[in-house]
């Protein structure tokens, strides 16, 4: 299990409130901390109406990286008609070097649970998936155990809660590359098929798992449910940050500490990369990487910006995986962004043809750059090529995709100018090139 850093003091914990109280062998402890009652009250008070009523209210937003109104989604898979529905939680985490979302199932499996099944009551499904990756051995035991125990005193299975309706669910292990998060990925691994991203609308909302509507959700959008249904709508609204209500888990890597932290939405950035601690004398903050391998390449003068879906988006940087990374003066930027570019570029599955070509020579252009082989006009490519591949593919990866090298030229230019222009890497990373006078 991720080391779980401890925030600042006074910051309210929704996500891993329970962290260390809800053991998957322990049902009675995980009750006594408040497990299923929000289900309870969910199914027997509000109603499927009144729960979206409650969700919408609450302006939750789905955690997986774009920002989508949940109760928007739940709305849609609700009044498509049917003859089944399902509920997807995602909880594969695509960035490998962040366990945001498998801290998560690892440290309370009964919030992700119960976020499927008030999910699954609500639109009509009887079945439920978690899917995780299928080396996140811990998580999977754990939610097995959970399940099973759920089931059998009957907040889940055939007739749940003396409901009269069966709604199952069940762990979900997937294995795949990075483009298995990406949702309609999810639900064709989830059917033992391979895939690429499907062209949208429709969305899953309406016409996903097997053709039928499916709400996929990010585990820690699902683990917010029962606590805004416990708490109501307006206590998690005047939690975060105007339009980004809640919290959020992150993944910090510092200079003392990295592990997983649960930060208010809205937190100032620099907030967040103070939990990884201080730097050694002489060493000091160059840039914070934000949104994992498509992440965006920050300078400090960002560090205000309030980590939020919007804030971030217009800094060009995204929330992604949650990962949040300092790296210190002795980093080449243009090295962080060919890095992560070239990550992008393999990683692409190849469906549509903007991505699959303008990513990778996006990448080269990072690859010239770092090994003093740059042509004339190559940052004028830079540009001309992102612009060319956002909007025009089937998923987000490539407008995201461009974040790293568009980041790096809109707040590093004298760095890729140096590279360019002068064969210099002034951070002594990019080498054979010879080092800058900074160096
Ligand atoms: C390349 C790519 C990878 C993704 N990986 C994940 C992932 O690992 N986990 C996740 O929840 N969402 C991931 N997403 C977003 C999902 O497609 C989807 O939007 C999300 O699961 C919906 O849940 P939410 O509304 O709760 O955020 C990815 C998207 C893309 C384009
Ligand atoms: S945008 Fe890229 S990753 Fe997404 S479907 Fe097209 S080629 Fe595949």
């Amino acid at each position: 299990m991720s080391t779980i850093l401890s925030s600042a003091k006074g910051w309210p914990s929704i996500l891993l409130a329970r962290a260390g109280a809800s053991k998957p062998a322990d049902l009675d402890d995980a009750i006594k901390a408040g497990a299923f009652e929000a289900l309870r009250r969910s199914v027997r008070e509000l109603g499927p109406e009144g729960t979206i009523a409650e969700v919408k209210a609450s302006g939750l937003r789905g955690r997986g990286g774009a920002g989508h109104l949940t109760a928007a989604k739940w709305q849609a898979a609700a009044e498509t008609p049917a003859k089944e529905r399902y509920v997807v939680a995602n909880g594969y985490g695509a960035d490998p070097a962040t366990s945001t979302d498998r801290t998560l199932l690892e440290t309370d499996p009964y919030a992700v649970i119960e976020g499927v099944a008030i999910a699954a009551f609500t639109i009509g499904a009887e079945t439920g998936y978690i899917s995780v990756r299928a080396s996140a051995t811990q998580a999977i035991k754990g939610l097995e155990t959970a399940i099973e125990a759920a089931t059998a005193r009957n907040f889940i299975g055939e007739d749940a809660l003396g409901s009269g309706r069966r709604v199952e669910i069940e762990v979900r292990p997937v294995q795949g590359a990075y483009m298995l998060g990406e949702e309609t990925v999810l639900l064709k691994a989830l059917d033992g098929k391979r895939g690429q991203p499907e062209q949208r609308p429709p969305h899953p909302a309406t016409r996903g798992f097997h053709g039928a509507p499916t709400v996929v959700q990010n585990v820690q959008t699902l683990a917010s449910v029962p606590w805004i249904i416990r708490h109501h709508a307006k206590a998690f609204g005047a939690i975060g940050f105007g339009a980004a209500p809640g919290t959020i888990l992150v993944d910090v890597r510092g200079p003392e500490r990295s592990g997983v932290a649960e930060v208010p939405m809205g937190t100032p950035l620099e907030a967040i990369v103070e939990l990884g601690g201080r730097f050694a004398k002489g060493r000091s903050l160059k840039a914070v990487v934000v949104g994992g391998p498509t992440g965006g390449i920050l300078p400090p003068s960002e560090l205000k910006t309030p980590y939020t879906f919007d804030d971030l988006r217009s800094v060009g940087a995204h929330i992604g995986s949650g990962s949040v990374i300092a790296a210190d003066d002795r980093a080449c930027v243009v090295d962080v962004a060919r890095l992560l570019t070239r990550f992008s570029a393999d990683e692409a599955c190849g469906k549509t043809i903007p991505c699959r070509i303008g990513v990778r020579r996006i990448a080269e252009i990072g690859e010239r750059l770092t090994t003093g082989t740059s042509r004339a006009g190559d940052l004028d490519l830079l540009v001309d090529l992102s612009a060319d591949v956002v909007g025009s593919a089937l998923c987000d990866h490539e407008r995201l995709a461009t974040l790293p090298m568009l980041s790096g030229l809109r707040y590093f230019r004298d760095e890729l100018d140096a590279h360019l222009l002068r064969g210099e890497c002034p951070a002594g990373v990019c080498r054979p090139i010879r080092l800058g006078a900074t160096a």
